[in-house]
């Protein structure tokens, strides 16, 4: 952390002092400017230039990792985290979780998070879209997600030898022409765990889904991917949307390069976004002009903060900073939704093959936990809002957990995911584990800006247990995992070793399972929220074109917008979004 800011503030008095501004030539005005080449960002400049009359460039402060062996291999998740591909966010010292920090990877890298991630593709409850709606957000439901989430696909049916290992799907719910590989992993066939977890999880009540990618996500599955089973490497937003079309000659991506801010004309009634001030890694600042708008995709961690820098934002964040507000929006930054995610590993005498993870979702009622109850959703509405200085404040966060709460008596609320030791880094045999997490927090924390300097990183803080209640459903979910491992066959199968029985005893105490949790938790990596789509009396900061409020032609589109978490991954539905935005954006260029 500390060397990190040193060396970019180093950076930043190099460029302060020694480069001048220079003025954009004509060559760098673009239709459109889309800043982070990632997930979203890649999907929106795909679709935009497949327009040839509209010029689009794309800002990324990363390089190209086509061949990086950490993105390419189907076995290789969580190589790439901690190298220099990875922003290695920290969150602040967590205030509810034992006072520690979490490591928040994200990834830096044309592709974003995409280059990085675990390539589970699990999109979500129908419930929980359709909850955008609900909100305010008129054309948002799963219906009409659901032609977006099919497009951006190119599902790739398994083999026989991999449905006799588990397989299985619903061909109605699946996209085959678009761009993103999506199917099975190929060392499913050589796996051995699927008809021993399904029949546990059966015994607890927990069927096995066909197709958890129909809207209804309950059930036990195995997942599908982000990779390419046949060629056995790892899909990503570049493979995907960029590379296959890296000759049109109207797409630009200006790599290794980082947007600073948005840059303003003169106001109109809405401010007007006219370009985007960048820096080149020698510290050449040089702004870029955009003819029609400015996207901002730079990630749920990482877009509020562009934002602030902008004079975009909370006053009373950025008056502190020197930065005038351009436009008044106490919601950028705030709503910061993850999930918190804990492991108990197992070890076996038998060496388990293949690395596909084996999902089981469940619903409160199935892990028996009580829904939250009316009564305490004000209190945690004063909690959050106490939290945020009424950034957000009570009431509005109070009909927000209302509708969440409401969803709750449907959606699942707890993700089980196991996998051999192989997927998820440890030695490739002899180790099982699962990863579980609580799916939708009351919890919210923020993203925001300490530093008027743009490389200085945002101060992230995802306040993890701030709501009593999320602890307690960890806590649940936790024993729940126990009695599966303990259910047959999976008890004759594997041993637990981590916590292990001596550390969290079988007959352990409320207060001992909520200690455990919250010392033992990592980042679920799936941070959202932080440019939420509602209306702006709720502290929205996107409207359901998802352009800023208060601005003519600047829009975010990335895991920011998204208001609620949901019983899923998130790059299945942010590749819908972003295909849902470009038809927006397509829609308004005359
Ligand atoms: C370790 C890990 C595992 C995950 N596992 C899964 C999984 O299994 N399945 C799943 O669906 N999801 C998973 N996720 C989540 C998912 O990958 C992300 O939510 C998603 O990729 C985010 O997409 P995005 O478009 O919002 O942002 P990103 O894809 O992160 O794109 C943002 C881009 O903007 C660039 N950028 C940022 N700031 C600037 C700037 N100022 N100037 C220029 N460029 C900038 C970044 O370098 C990046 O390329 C995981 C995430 C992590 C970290
Ligand atoms: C891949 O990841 C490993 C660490 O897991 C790292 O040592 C190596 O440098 C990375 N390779 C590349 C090309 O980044
Ligand atoms: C913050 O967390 C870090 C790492 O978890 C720890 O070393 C440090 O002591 C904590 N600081 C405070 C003030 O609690
Ligand atoms: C995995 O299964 C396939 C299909 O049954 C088979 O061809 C292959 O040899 C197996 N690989 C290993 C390592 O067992
Ligand atoms: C990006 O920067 C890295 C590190 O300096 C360098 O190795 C790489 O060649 C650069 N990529 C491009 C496209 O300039
Ligand atoms: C800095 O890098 C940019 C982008 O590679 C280049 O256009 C510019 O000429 C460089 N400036 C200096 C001063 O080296
Ligand atoms: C793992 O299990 C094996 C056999 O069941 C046993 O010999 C070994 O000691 C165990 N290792 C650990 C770390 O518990
Ligand atoms: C794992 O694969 C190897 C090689 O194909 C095989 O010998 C072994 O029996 C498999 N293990 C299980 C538990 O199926
Ligand atoms: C748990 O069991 C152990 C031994 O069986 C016993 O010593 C301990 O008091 C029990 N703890 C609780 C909280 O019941
Ligand atoms: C909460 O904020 C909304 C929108 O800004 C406002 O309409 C409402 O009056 C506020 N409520 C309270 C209690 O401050």
């Amino acid at each position: 952390m500390l060397d990190h800011t040193t060396s970019t503030l180093l950076a930043y008095s190099f460029t302060a002092t020694l480069i001048s501004l220079s003025n954009a030539t004509p060559n760098d005005k673009y239709d459109f400017i889309i800043i982070g080449g990632g997930t979203a960002g890649l999907t929106i400049a795909n679709r935009l230039t497949e327009l040839p009359h509209i010029t689009v460039a794309v800002i990324e402060a990363g390089d190209k990792v086509l061949n990086n062996p950490n993105v390419t291999g189907t076995d290789k998740f969580t190589a790439a985290l901690g190298t220099s591909i990875d922003w290695q966010y920290e969150s602040t010292n967590q205030t509810y979780a034992a006072g520690q920090t979490v490591s928040c990877p994200a990834g830096k890298a044309l592709g974003g998070t995409s280059t990085i991630n675990g390539m589970t593709w699990i999109r979500g409850e129908k419930a929980q879209i359709d909850s955008w709606g609900t909100i305010g957000n008129e054309g948002w439901s799963w219906d009409e997600l659901f032609p977006y989430y099919k497009k951006s696909e190119n599902f790739i049916v398994p083999s026989p030898a991999q449905v006799a290992a588990g397989a299985s799907y619903n061909a109605i719910d699946h996209g085959e022409s678009g761009p993103l590989k999506v199917g099975y992993h190929p060392e499913l066939q050589n796996g051995s765990l699927h008809g021993s977890v399904g029949t546990a999880w059966q015994s607890l009540g927990i069927p096995s889904t066909i197709d958890a990618n129909g809207g209804d996500v309950r059930g036990f599955t195995v997942e599908q991917q982000t990779l390419d089973p046949d060629a056995n490497v790892r899909e990503d937003a570049a493979r995907a949307f960029y590379y296959p079309f890296q000759n049109r000659a109207n797409l630009h991506i200006h790599l290794n390069t980082t947007a600073m801010k948005v840059v303003w004309t003169s106001n109109d009634v809405d401010a007007i976004a006219d370009g985007v001030e960048i820096i080149s890694l020698n510290g050449s600042v040089s702004t870029i002009n955009a003819r029609r708008e400015v996207i901002l995709s730079a990630g749920s961690l990482r877009s509020p903060a562009v934002l602030e820098l902008s004079g975009v934002g909370n006053p009373s964040i950025l008056d502190k900073l020197g930065i005038s507000s351009k436009i008044v929006l106490p919601g950028v930054g705030e709503n910061l939704i993850d999930q918190p995610n804990n492991a108990i590993i197992y070890n076996s005498s038998t060496t388990f093959n293949g690395t596909t993870g084996y999902l089981a979702y469940a619903t409160a009622t199935d892990f028996r936990m009580n829904q939250p109850s009316d009564d305490d959703i004000p209190t945690w509405a004063e909690q959050v809002a106490a939290a945020n200085n009424h950034a957000v404040n009570a009431s509005s966060l109070e009909y927000l957990f209302k509708v969440q709460s409401g969803l709750l008596k449907s959606v699942a609320n707890a993700e089980v995911f196991l996998s051999t030791g192989k997927g998820i880094g440890l030695p490739p045999s002899g180790f099982l584990a699962t990863a579980f997490w609580l799916l939708m927090p009351f919890s919210r924390g923020s993203v925001h800006i300490s530093s008027s300097n743009p490389l200085t990183y945002p101060i992230i803080n995802p306040n993890y247990f701030l709501v009593d209640y999320d602890l307690k459903v960890q806590a649940a979910i936790t024993k729940w995992v126990r009695e599966f491992w303990m259910t047959a066959p999976m008890s004759s199968l594997a041993s637990e070793i981590s916590p292990g029985y001596t550390t969290l005893p079988a007959n352990a105490t409320e207060t001992q399972y909520t200690k455990w949790v919250k010392t033992s938790f990592s980042s679920n990596s799936h941070s959202l929220g932080t440019a939420a789509m509602m209306p702006r009396k709720l502290g929205g900061v996107v409207d359901n074109a998802l352009k800023v409020y208060g601005t003519a032609n600047l829009r975010v589109v990335d895991a920011s917008i998204i208001p609620f978490q949901i019983s899923g991954h998130l790059t299945a539905t942010i590749y819908a979004i972003a295909e849902k935005a470009a038809d927006l954006i397509k829609a308004d260029i005359k």
